[in-house]
């Protein structure tokens, strides 16, 4: 009303007097229109990002689908796209991801393909989770080492070299993929075992825009936020070492620079990290608690440092191995429910025609994706725990091992941030492993059969280069569809 009063007294050029509350008052309303169009315009010319799930029929495409959307405030997204080379299992999952987003972001376009062009043209983007072999390679992984008493783990061990010789070629595959089609992308790579693959891509594609990360550290972190009372790991920051699946905290403080490590270190002897089991829906069942709480006995080999779960396989290998049923291991407890619960929450919400109480939930453990992206997108600056190429981080440690190091992540990349020099225990440890990863690389590159039976061998899980052998030879056998042929 007041601004229409002073617009009729201007364009009639008649000398109308306007009382002065109207002019503020039309003062303020000018403004606030000005500032909502001004926020509009912001809000429609921000950039919305294209990304793209490799893996697209893995058991944590729909968490994570349902993660982007929940962050849409700070990721904006435009596109979703689906990408797997196994069409059936993918479109399950896919249709089933596809209703949700109809009802919950139809602004967002969504697609699912096995066409690499399709899939990486028009992406900032690359998700990248895939299990070459899918859960009966797995299996197979985590049995073969058991015939012989040795730890049959899915990325640690003889179980880890043999995923680890499958995935490079999928992993580089895709990264091709993405630099042929989409050149300025990025890939963020958590597709295991992310130690090998990572080594493998630095030799490789030593150009190439990937980072790989891991949930452990994060998982671990909430923990320990959650043992001295902090809301978040968020609120913690912290000092860390090693390869990945095989590092040590060396500082924890609060913002205000409190050391927060003898308040850790003392749940840490007395139950490990079974003392604050908490959050997410991942790692919630039995024998990931038994993981937790053995942690106490990896802890108590060196007070000083607090280790990641990962370490109990080299540093307790004939206990995970008593523990362990032959017939029955983590493989199988996967299929019989994770992956079982997907797929059938996925059928029915497709037959349904609606995800309305369908029991999707977002991946809530999986934030730290987000977290990534939006660090290069958004130039965050945050820190994040990376796997990246070692270049004197850690001291004392070869240069140009894929070390787990905290690093400052931004639109350029990532920073390292040096971590100094690292005890014997753990230099011994870690110089041992690097070489097992390394050697893997090498006979995937050379096709080397000498080069794996080394890396086996060199394995702290296994017992003699005997036992190396019987192992690789089974697992050649089994690998037959997937591993370069070895000379
Ligand atoms: P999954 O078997 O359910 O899914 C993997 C998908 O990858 C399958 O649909 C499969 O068809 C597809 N795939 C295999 N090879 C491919 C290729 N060459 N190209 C395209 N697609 C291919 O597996 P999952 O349990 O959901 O795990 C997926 C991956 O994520 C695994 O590597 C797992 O180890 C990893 N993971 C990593 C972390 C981490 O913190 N780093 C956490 C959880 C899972
Ligand atoms: C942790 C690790 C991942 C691994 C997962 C296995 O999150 O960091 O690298 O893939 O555990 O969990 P699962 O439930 O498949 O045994
Ligand atoms: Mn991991």
């Amino acid at each position: 009303e007041a601004c229409f009063r002073i617009m009729k007294t201007d364009f009639l050029a008649r000398p109308v007097y306007v009382q002065r509350e109207d002019r503020i008052k039309a003062h303020f309303l000018i403004c606030f229109i000005s500032l909502l169009i001004y926020r509009l315009l912001e809000k429609k010319m921000e950039k919305k990002y294209s990304v793209v799930i490799a893996g697209g029929g893995s058991t944590f495409t729909p968490g994570i689908c349902l993660l982007l959307l929940d962050h849409m405030d700070r990721f904006p997204i435009r596109k979703i796209k689906f990408y797997d080379n196994f069409a059936e299992r993918q479109e399950t999952i896919a249709k089933a991801c596809e209703i949700y987003l109809k009802e919950n972001a139809p602004e967002v376009e969504f697609a699912y393909t096995t066409d690499p062009e399709e899939a990486f043209t028009d992406v900032d983007f690359v998700m990248c989770h895939i299990r070459v072999g899918l859960y009966a390679m797995r299996e197979k992984d985590e049995k073969i080492p058991m015939k012989y008493n040795v730890v049959g783990q899915e990325t640690c061990g003889p179980g880890g070299i043999a995923y680890g010789m499958r995935s490079i070629g999928g992993v580089i595959e895709i990264l091709d993929y993405m630099e042929k089609y989409s050149p300025n992308a990025w890939m963020l790579n958590y597709s295991n075992p992310a130690a090998i693959v990572a080594e493998a891509t630095r030799r490789l594609r030593p150009d190439s825009k990937i980072l790989n990360i891991c949930d452990m550290p994060i998982d671990l972190e909430e923990k320990m936020a959650n043992m001295v009372g902090l809301k978040s790991r968020k609120e913690m920051s912290v000092g860390y070492y090693g390869l990945n699946h095989f590092g040590w905290w060396h500082k924890i403080e609060d913002k205000d620079g409190n050391d927060l490590m003898p308040e850790i270190k003392k749940h840490m002897a007395a139950n490990g990290f079974a003392d604050a089991l908490s959050g997410t829906n991942q790692h919630v069942e039995q024998s990931w608690i038994e993981t937790f709480a053995k942690a106490k006995d990896v802890y108590a080999l060196d007070p000083e440092t607090i280790p990641n779960t990962y370490l109990k396989y080299y540093l307790y290998p004939d206990y995970v191995v008593e523990h362990t049923n032959p017939e029955h291991t983590r493989a199988n407890e996967v299929m019989e429910h994770r992956e079982k619960n997907i797929f059938t929450a996925c059928r029915k919400i497709i037959e349904k025609g609606t995800a309305v109480d369908g029991g999707f939930e977002p991946d809530a453990h999986a934030e730290y994706i987000v977290d990534l992206a939006c660090a290069i997108a958004k130039n965050t600056k945050e820190k994040m725990l990376l796997i990246v190429p070692n270049e004197g981080a850690v001291e004392n440690f070869d240069r140009t091992a894929m070390v787990e190091i905290p690093c400052i992540v931004g639109s350029s990349g990532y920073e390292r941030i040096c971590q100094g020099s690292i005890p014997q225990f753990q230099k011994g440890l870690m110089e041992q492993q690097v070489s097992v990863e390394k050697l893997v690389v090498d006979a995937w590159i050379t096709g080397s059969y000498q080069k794996l039976w080394q890396a086996i061998t060199l394995s702290k899980t296994v017992p003699s280069a005997r036992v190396a052998k019987l192992i690789l030879d089974d697992l050649i056998e089994a690998n037959k569809d997937f591993w370069p042929e070895l000379k």
